[in-house]
């Protein structure tokens, strides 16, 4: 554990991550992200641990973007090895596991961009997102021009990107920005509510359908369609395909193990 990320495994199969920066709004420096990257090959081999969650320390900030400190003096070549060299954007994306975002707060630039690397983003009513890197002069670099008009349209993506105006948690939820709104004082028990929920099912069929979901983006439907068909078949071959089957028949309630 680094003093930089908190590390927590909680009951039901589920692991808090939380950006311990909160003096600095929990920004995203080259030290938070190596934590990240870290836990996360941790996190992936760990068959305790089905579901990932990630939030900020504090009241105030999710995560208010990449640490703008350490833009400053860097050439154009050190910042591009920077980002190719372990993309944590991409490390989210794809880890076999569900992940949520849990907006606590001021969750800009890469942060937002970081929630959008997320499955699925539950935001409490007083967090604030947007993509301000206009006002730098520079534009997202964690993929924000391409994963925020996937989830909200092009006009409104351009519209936040363009503008670099902040929303406020029910318009977020409005364009579909994020999944869903919660009062703050609720915020980590609906969030930890779900994550355990979706602990609960199968890992292989949780994985199974994020890889799914994710090739929809790259590929034709028929394609998309084939690989789901690959995926459905292939789950027949598994214990929990036979565990869930069987609990629903005889009415009880499925625990599956993975296998
Ligand atoms: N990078 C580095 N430091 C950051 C930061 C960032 N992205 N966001 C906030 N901080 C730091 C501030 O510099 C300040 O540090 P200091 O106390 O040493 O001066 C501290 O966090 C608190 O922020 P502050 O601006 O005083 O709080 P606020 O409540 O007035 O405003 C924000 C909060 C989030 C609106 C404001 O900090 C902000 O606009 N941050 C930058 C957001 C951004 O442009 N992100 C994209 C980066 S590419």
């Amino acid at each position: 554990m680094s003093d930089v990320l908190k590390v927590e495994k909680l009951d039901g199969g589920v692991a808090l991550l939380t950006v311990n920066r909160p003096d600095k709004m929990n920004a995203l420096n080259g030290e938070v992200r190596c934590a990240l990257l870290g836990a996360l090959d941790e996190l992936r081999d760990d068959d305790d641990v089905r579901v990932v969650v990630l939030t900020g320390a504090g009241e105030k900030a999710f995560i208010a973007g990449a640490d703008i400190k350490e833009f400053e003096g860097k050439t154009p070549a050190q910042q591009h090895r920077a980002m190719v060299r372990g993309n944590i954007y991409s490390a989210m994306e794809t880890f076999p596991k569900p992940v949520i975002a849990m907006i606590n707060g001021y969750c800009l630039g890469g942060g937002c961009e970081l929630s959008m690397a997320c499955d699925i983003r539950v935001a409490s009513d007083r967090a604030r997102l947007g993509q301000p890197e206009i006002n730098l002069g520079i534009i997202p670099g964690g993929g924000g021009t391409q994963r925020l008009p996937r989830l909200v349209g092009e006009g409104r993506a351009l519209k936040l990107i363009l503008s670099g105006e902040m929303v406020g948690a029910e318009e977020a939820g409005r364009i579909g920005l994020v999944d869903e709104v919660v009062p703050a004082d609720q915020l980590r028990e609906r969030t930890l509510e779900l994550a355990r929920e979706m602990a609960s099912k199968g890992p292989i069929a949780l994985q199974a359908a994020k890889e799914c979901v994710l090739a929809s983006r790259r590929m034709p439907l028929d394609e998309g369609l084939k690989f789901e068909r690959g995926w459905f078949a292939l789950l027949f071959s598994t214990k929990d395909m036979e565990e869930g089957v069987d609990a629903f028949l005889n009415k009880r309630e499925a625990h599956f193990t993975g296998e």
